[in-house]
């Protein structure tokens, strides 16, 4: 007996000390590394995104629409402290001098989403005024010189999709492809970048798992299984536009967020193995689904999927990265949330709260390249209200970028999160993350002192 256990323990600590000395987190020396002059190549793009919902202003027929006034289980709101999305920065009425904001930045791309529950209200029923104005938009953008990309589905679906199922069955994928089918040949002569689906992790965790997203469930299968779907959504909606007069012309790429797991205890086995699984259902059923078509999941008593597809495999022109958070687990004892997050004393702290750790956006961007697809930063930036983490943030984050692609990481562009403050989903208008502040009272935009530093890097570029 006393044999097995000394035997267990010495098992156990060479594998923990083999984790703890062979796994080693990344953490750079920022006193000795110098920001300054970094060079990029010439057909390197800038640019800055947003979304729909989160900007326009009267979504009103959207799946989130109904959800920010509805109550939790136990009565409370759903959005921090009873806010709504409302007419958020109006940009639906002042995209020309928003248009103008971003030409001020020095920039050239601008990542917008088209709102499907306006263009299609009801199923099969499409308004041609909200057509004219996203065709406006376009049109507003190519005439001030910024490219437009535009995104399919970045989070809100229309009411009609929601109530048949939304993203749960895999037969409800045809009505987005059908809305897709319409759109892109209204846009592809002028839109020559297309973002299919905006995250499908986030989507899948927060609306399924964690349930602060609609439909606000919490089941670990299901949030597998629509992320999956959503996975699908993507190659049928790559497949179907590549075949359209201008798909080879354009390209067209899924957005991906990956976040980096490390465990709060590098001595404690349980800590490893929460990333192991956060990092496999988070990350890895996208990677594994972009490089092979395929996903196995076999985690007893959480969640199961196997699926494999022929067609899946790099089924996309690019990788389109959004890069937020690093965080570090800890093991709990619950049935449900087997997990907790933890913040290493020295960490400074972003206002969502995710630490600043931009050796985590180089370790996404190394593991995002083994898809083998060149990869664009489709979203990356801080929440800062009081502006003082901004400029050290933007400088960090664009110096781990840099050095991938010193080393050889084909990243063709970056755009930074967000133009200009705004609803930051369950979050509502807390978060800060605009390169311009909005006075959400007069809807004026100020420029932030701390996006001087994007600024300069971005004229500093050319
Ligand atoms: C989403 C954005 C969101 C941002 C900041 C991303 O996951 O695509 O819509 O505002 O993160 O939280």
């Amino acid at each position: 007996m006393l044999n097995i256990i000394i035997l267990s323990i010495i098992i156990y600590l060479l594998i923990i000390f083999h984790l703890m000395f062979w796994n080693r987190e990344l953490r750079w020396d920022w006193k000795k590394i110098n920001m300054s002059n970094m060079k990029f190549p010439p057909s390197f793009y800038w640019g800055t995104a947003t979304a729909s919902h989160q900007v326009e202003g009267n979504c009103n027929n959207n799946n989130w629409y109904n959800w920010e006034s509805s109550k939790d289980e136990n009565g409370s709101p759903r959005i921090k402290d009873n806010q709504v999305a409302g007419i958020a920065c109006d940009h639906w009425n002042r995209h020309k001098e928003d248009v103008l904001l971003i030409k001020d930045l020095g920039i050239s791309h601008y990542r917008l989403s088209l709102e499907w529950s306006k263009i299609e209200p009801q199923k099969n029923e499409y308004n041609q005024s909200a057509i004219e104005h996203y065709i406006e938009v376009v049109e507003c953008l190519v005439n001030e010189n910024i490219t437009p990309v535009i995104t399919l589905h970045h989070f809100t679906n229309p009411i009609w999709f929601e109530e048949i199922g939304g993203f749960e069955k895999e037969e409800n994928i045809e009505h987005f492809l059908f809305f897709c089918k319409k759109v892109f040949p209204l846009f592809s002569d002028k839109v020559k970048m297309w973002c299919t689906i905006n995250e499908p992790e986030v989507y899948s965790v927060m609306g399924y798992f964690a349930g602060i997203f609609p439909p606000g469930k919490k089941s670990p299968q299901l949030a597998v299984e629509v992320q999956k779907n959503l996975l699908v959504a993507h190659t049928k909606v790559y497949q179907e536009l590549k075949s359209l007069p201008d798909g080879p012309s354009c390209q067209i790429g899924l957005v991906k967020n990956i976040m980096q797991f490390d465990p709060y205890r590098r001595w404690h086995l349980l800590d490893w193995l929460v990333c192991h699984v956060t990092n496999k259902v988070y990350n890895g059923i996208a990677l594994t689904y972009l490089k092979k078509g395929k996903i196995n999941i076999n985690y007893p008593f959480f969640a199961k999927l196997k699926y494999s597809s022929s067609n899946a495999a790099l089924a996309t022109d690019f990788f389109g990265l959004n890069y937020y958070s690093h965080n570090h687990l800890k093991f709990k004892f619950d049935s449900y949330e087997f997990f907790e997050n933890k913040y290493p004393k020295n960490d400074i702290i972003t206002d969502m709260p995710y630490t600043i750790y931009a050796e985590g956006f180089y370790r996404a961007i190394k593991q995002a390249s083994k898809i083998g697809k060149p990869i664009i930063i489709t979203e990356n930036g801080i929440a800062d209200a009081v502006d003082d983490r901004r400029f050290l943030y933007i400088q960090r984050y664009i110096y781990a970028m840099n050095k991938a692609i010193k080393e050889g990481v084909d990243v063709q562009g970056y755009f930074y999160w967000s133009l200009m403050d705004n609803f930051e989903w369950a979050e509502g208008y807390d978060m800060k993350f605009g390169l311009y502040e909005v006075n959400f009272k007069t809807q004026e935009r100020t420029l932030r002192n701390g996006s001087k530093a994007f600024i300069d890097i971005v004229n500093g570029s050319k």
